[in-house]
């Protein structure tokens, strides 16, 4: 995964996750955008926040918190460890 990238993760049970890397390290969200049913794996990176491909709604990739109108509710982020065999393993969303 190239940085400044993100990706689509869909685990066999669960809402589908996206998957970041920025230059420091890996991170994870929900997919889905908090305000619509946009998918964030879709959207741009800019800096450390995802852009909403809907509405150009923000968020900050390593928080979820919302950082710009229309998002105001914080996407659930999930822990990403990277493994010495170069495998991402994601803690499994509830
Ligand atoms: S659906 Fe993401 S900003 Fe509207």
């Amino acid at each position: 995964m190239a940085v400044n990238s993100v990706r689509q993760f869909v685990p066999p049970t669960g809402p589908t996750v996206a998957v970041y890397r920025l230059a420091d390290g890996y991170f994870a969200t929900d997919d889905r955008c908090t305000h619509g049913e946009a998918e964030l794996s879709e959207g741009d990176i800019e800096g450390d926040e995802i852009v909403c491909p809907f509405h150009l709604g923000k968020f900050a990739i390593r928080t979820g918190e919302p950082t710009a109108a229309p998002c105001f509710a914080a996407l659930r982020c999930h822990r990403v460890t990277l493994a010495e065999d170069g495998n991402l393993y994601l803690d499994w969303p509830e």
